[in-house]
């Protein structure tokens, strides 16, 4: 899915936008707080419901006022609307003007990834964020894993309620597993796929291989049912669930070592970058629609050598790709044949490419 027309109403700094997009890739130059990232990030809200820099919707509200509004067509022949309006603390969200929809279907309409200046915390950060980003990656690709998360939360919560209770908590146990089990099928075999795809991508993007592997969450020697059984005394004794799906990770190694104390800043992105790339990928691959990819201010911290790779392999990417950037100056890019805009104090502009603007 792509985005052919775009119109922006109090959102952040933007007053009153409305765009036509191109469907491969736009630009967006502007100095800094000129409202680049908040551009985005209606982009990101207007597929997921949420921002990618704040819980809070009524944050996103135009100072000075009470509503915000993001509508958009997509390009193609079955062009869909979609349209997400925030006013008096009530989110409504719409595709086609149908208002019952469900996370999955704008999930799948307008399935959005983001690389930004903070990417670099899926590799230095904890293990939430890999979860949180496997659990993206298989609920894109397995419809039925959103519910299938669901019930082993629940089953956790019940069964972590009933050990804090001084219950028998293990009256919970086989439910607990029968979900976990299930989560972590789904996990090992999205992890499956994300390997074969930085196969694909490592080389060029980074020069070293890139390898990651499943961590349940649990001694790998065990099966689920056996972990349970034997980390039960210590649920007790520490009032919380010790093993399962919850405890599990992405562990990635760079050039076949550790990333946490080997690689550097700019490699931690050039490892997001590929993890998200193959994300994309697979969810083309799985449902032949074309994601959006929102890269904000992408040129901190790579050199050219690595934007250029990585500029080389968005050509070949499944989706519409959104770059922003302080100038088209930093990015490998000359004799640009797509649409660039400039950002000013909340307004966009095509820039008139006669004038060359930096
Ligand atoms: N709710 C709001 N209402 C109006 N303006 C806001 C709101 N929230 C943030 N802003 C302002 O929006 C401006 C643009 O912020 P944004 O983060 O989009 O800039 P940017 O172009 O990405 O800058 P940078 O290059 O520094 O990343 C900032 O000046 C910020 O103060
Ligand atoms: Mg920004």
């Amino acid at each position: 899915m792509s985005i052919k027309h775009i119109r922006i109403n109090n959102f952040r700094c933007l007053e009153v936008i409305s765009l036509e997009l191109d469907h491969r890739r736009n630009y967006f130059f502007g100095s800094n707080g000129s409202g680049k990232t908040s551009l985005l990030e209606s982009i990101y809200f207007l597929g997921k419901g949420r921002s990618f820099r704040t819980r809070q919707a009524n944050k996103l509200v135009m100072y000075g006022h009470d509503s915000f509004s993001i509508f958009a067509n997509t390009h193609g022949g079955n062009s869909l609307s979609l349209g997400a309006e925030f006013s008096q603390g009530s989110l409504k969200r719409q595709i086609n003007g149908d208002y019952k929809i469900k996370p999955l279907d704008s999930a799948l309409s307008l399935p959005v990834y983001v690389l930004d200046p903070n990417s670099h915390f899926l590799i230095e950060g904890g293990p939430s964020k890999r979860r949180q980003f496997i659990d993206w990656g298989v609920f894109h690709v397995e419809p039925d894993y959103l519910e299938c998360w669901k019930e082993y939360r629940r089953a956790l919560s019940q069964r972590n309620a009933a050990i804090k209770r001084g219950d028998n908590f293990r009256i919970w146990d086989q439910s607990y597993i029968d979900a976990g089990n299930k989560v972590n099928h789904s996990r090992s075999t999205y992890i499956e796929k994300l390997k074969n795809q930085l196969d694909k991508i490592d080389l060029d993007l980074i020069k070293k291989r890139i390898s990651i592997a499943y961590f349940k969450g649990w001694d790998e020697t065990l099966t689920f049912e056996q972990a349970v059984s034997s980390s039960a005394t210590r649920d007790k004794v520490s009032g919380i669930s010790q093993v399962g799906p919850h405890r599990a990770d992405m562990i990635i190694k760079f050039d076949a070592k550790g990333t946490k104390e080997n690689v550097s800043r700019g490699q931690q992105k050039l490892i997001t970058i590929a993890l998200t790339l193959s994300q994309v990928n697979i969810f083309f691959e799985i449902t032949k629609i074309e994601s959006l990819l929102l890269i904000d201010d992408l040129a901190a911290e790579l050199d050219l050598g690595s934007l250029q790779s990585f500029f080389s392999l968005l050509d070949k990417v499944p989706a519409q790709v959104f770059i922003t950037g302080l100038s088209k100056n930093y990015l490998p890019i000359k004799n640009e044949k797509y649409p660039m805009f400039h950002v000013e104090q909340g307004n966009v502009e095509l820039i008139d490419l006669s004038h060359d603007f930096n």
